[in-house]
Order: structure tokens, then sequence, then C-alpha cells
């Protein structure tokens, strides 16, 4: 698929130049640029429609209320989700720190267990770890193989009655590996029909078409900014009837019906996990983010990506001290490829890099055990959005192999 030349028109930021050279942003695992409809809808919401919502029975306060609820359903329609089951939140990791302290107020059965993945973002590991150290309970790791896969043959020798939740990425933020989440789901269900199972949303709604309801999933986690969005927005999808019955654990106005000093009754709704005002502005920009998105098709943009990701995967491989992790079939990844060149450091690399107005990011990704299964210090990752074109792939093949000889 040859992508609109419009698109990059749309980003703004495209237009600069890096030390001279046109800027090639291949980051976008870290956080993707924001095109102009974005930018634009920021503006005009802080120009012409800025108020607090939920609170007022002036214009602005309802028009502000209306313009909110209706990014809801534009947001949970995106992952085939109701609007009854989105609440918004700061991010991915807020998400589930938000789900993870909910559990703590759960009084789950002394010994209860919960499972991550080798491949796990420390935003989906740190969360489990704190409160398993403060339950006294054990975290358990399902691994990787070889090729960063997921092994997931005998998931029984994990996965028990203890299992109170099991937290995995849909997609590796360092390898790019899709994992098969909807089979997952249905084993883990099979095993234990009461475990909670979280599904990190982070790397794969920018890139694949997502339905939580098809999945199985209990809750759905995702952030904006990896999506042509704000940062400082993210989503959480909890599966009814968890909502109601899910303890609150951060309180404050917006979250209740009623409130003495003697008791207070909280909302039964998804609002329930939004006390405080909460960012307007990031809700409008996500939902403006998704109609960027469907106006290009989620398909249209994972087909692009892939054709970048099999022409940057050929070229590395033709690299003789390139190794590529994660080298498995493109078809199994998701706009993501994560290599190191051999005798020199990821820093070095990425600092060259940079000299030729190529962006990439270096070091452990936030995965330190998964660097550590793999027994390297970190890796130079280049992950792919809709804007960026094979000419960028050429560029970045020609920079890296100036920078190895350079450094060689
Ligand atoms: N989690 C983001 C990344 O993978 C920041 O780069």
């Amino acid at each position: 698929m040859k992508i609109n030349p419009d698109i990059r028109q749309q980003f703004p930021i495209l237009q600069r130049t890096i030390n001279g050279k046109p800027l090639v942003y291949f980051d976008n695992g870290a956080t993707t640029q924001k095109p102009k409809q974005v930018i634009d809808c920021i503006v005009k919401y802080y120009s012409e429609q800025n108020a607090n919502i939920h609170r007022g029975v002036h214009t602005l306060s309802r028009e502000a209320t209306i313009l909110f609820e209706e990014a809801r359903k534009e947001v949970a329609a995106f992952i085939g989700a109701d609007d009854t089951s989105i609440a918004f939140t700061q991010g991915t990791t807020d998400s589930i720190n938000l789900v993870a302290n909910a559990l703590h107020y759960l009084n789950l059965p002394k010994g209860s267990e919960v499972v991550v993945t080798e491949m796990e973002h420390h935003s989906n590991i740190l969360p489990w770890q704190l409160w398993c150290e403060r339950n006294n309970a054990q975290l358990k790791v399902i691994p990787i193989d070889k090729d960063g896969r997921l092994v997931i043959e005998n998931l029984e020798t994990i996965v028990n009655e203890k299992t109170a939740l099991v937290a995995l990425t849909q997609v590796s933020n360092t390898l790019g590996i899709i994992n098969p989440v909807k089979q997952i789901i249905k084993t883990i269900k099979s095993i234990n029909p009461q475990s909670l199972v979280l599904i990190d949303g982070a790397q794969s709604t920018p890139h694949l078409q997502i339905n939580v309801k098809d999945m199985g999933c209990d809750f759905f986690v995702f952030s904006g900014h990896k999506m042509y969005a704000p940062t400082g927005i993210g989503v959480l999808y909890v599966k009814q009837p968890l909502v109601e019955a899910l303890p609150i654990s951060r309180t404050g106005g917006g979250a209740i019906k009623t409130v003495t000093f003697n008791q207070t009754e909280y909302l039964d709704t998804i609002q329930r996990f939004e006390a405080g005002t909460p960012n307007i502005e990031g809700v409008l920009g996500l939902a403006e983010a998704i109609r960027f998105i469907n106006s290009v098709g989620i398909k249209n943009i994972a087909t692009h990506e892939h054709q970048l990701l099999e022409l940057a995967s050929k070229k590395l491989n033709e690299i003789p001290e390139v190794e590529i992790y994660g080298n498995i079939d493109v078809k199994d990844k998701a706009g993501v490829i994560s290599f190191n060149v051999k005798n020199t450091h990821p820093f070095d690399v990425g600092t060259l890099l940079d000299k030729y107005g190529v962006a990439v990011r270096t070091g452990h990704h936030c995965t330190q055990p998964l660097m550590q299964c793999l027994n390297i210090p970190g890796t130079i990752r280049a992950s792919f959005a809709i804007y960026n074109t094979t000419d960028e792939v050429e560029l970045f093949i020609e920079a890296l192999k100036k920078s190895i000889r350079l450094l060689s």
C-alpha cells in the first residue's frame, strides 16, 4: 500500500530537520507524533469550549460535558466496548495501578497468585510485584522461548486455582511480537474461570483492530500518546459486571452519589473510577486521534507498517554485524524491530543515528527482565507509524551502515 503523501502533511513536526537532515522519526513505540487535527482540536477546546464537566448548568459546562461523553463513545467503539465500560485515566501505567490497587481491597484468599510474562513492560510487572509483596503472594512468570515467543503450551503449570489475575501484553513493546491473547485468555479461563485477565494494549491499539468482547479479557488498558493522541490520557476498559464489583482505590469529587460524614455512597457506573477533574482536552484529543485513525483505516495502517517492517527486517538481516531479537515472521509482529550491532553499545549507535536525523529508542525499553533473559544490556529499537515511508527505511539503513563503519 502506498500511503497518501497528504498524511505526512498532516504532521507539522515532520517538516523539522535534525542536525541539518530531514527528521526520520522511528521512535513511535515511545510516543507518536500528533496530526494537525488533534492539535487543532485541543486549541479549539481551550479557545472556544473550555469548562469543567459534569458540574455545571451553564452552557459551556453542558457543551464540554457533551463533548466529553461523545468522546467516550468514540473511544469505546474503537476497542469494541460499550461506553459504560470505559474509564479515562492518565495512561496505561495509571490504569494498571488502578486495577492492582483495587485488587488490594478485594480480600483475595491467602496464597493467591498473580501471573505476568517475561516480556512485560515494567508498568505491567511492578504494580503486581508490589501487590504480591504487600499480600504475601507469589508472582509467577510465563517464559519466552529463544525466538522471543511466549511459551504457552503448558500454561496449567503456571496458572492454577490460586491465580487471582494474569497480566500480559498484546504486543511486546521491545520485540514487537504479537501474542495470541484470545487463545491465551481462553486457556486461562478453562483452567481457572475465576482468574481475572488484564491485557496491556499500549503497543497494540496503534497497530491492530481491537475487540475486547471478542478477546474475552476482564481489563484492557492503553495510552493515547502512542496512537497520535496527547500524553497524559489513557483508558481502562472494565468488563461488566466488574464495573460495579471492583472496589475503588482512589476517591473524590465525581465518583460519588451522596456524601455525609457518616457514610458515602459511590457511583455504580464507570465514572466511579474517575475521581477529580479529568484530562478533558486529553480525552477530546484521543477521540480526535481515533477519528484520524478511522479515516485512514486501522487495517491500512497495519498493512503499511508491515511493509516497512518487512523491508527493514530484510535489510537489517543483510548486515552481518546486526543481530535482531524476536527475529520471527513479520506477520506475527507489529511495527517494531529491535536489534544490536555486534561489539557496540546501543547508545553509541543511537547517538550516531541521531546525527543523521534518525530517531530510534536505545536501552532496555523498560523491560529489564526481558533484557536479562536475552543476556544483553539493551537494544536499538525502530518502531513505525502511518507517516513513515520506505524511503525513510532506506535512509535509516544507510545511516546505520555509516554508523557501523565509524564504530568499527
Ligand atoms: N513504553 C514506551 C516504550 O516502549 C515508552 O518506549
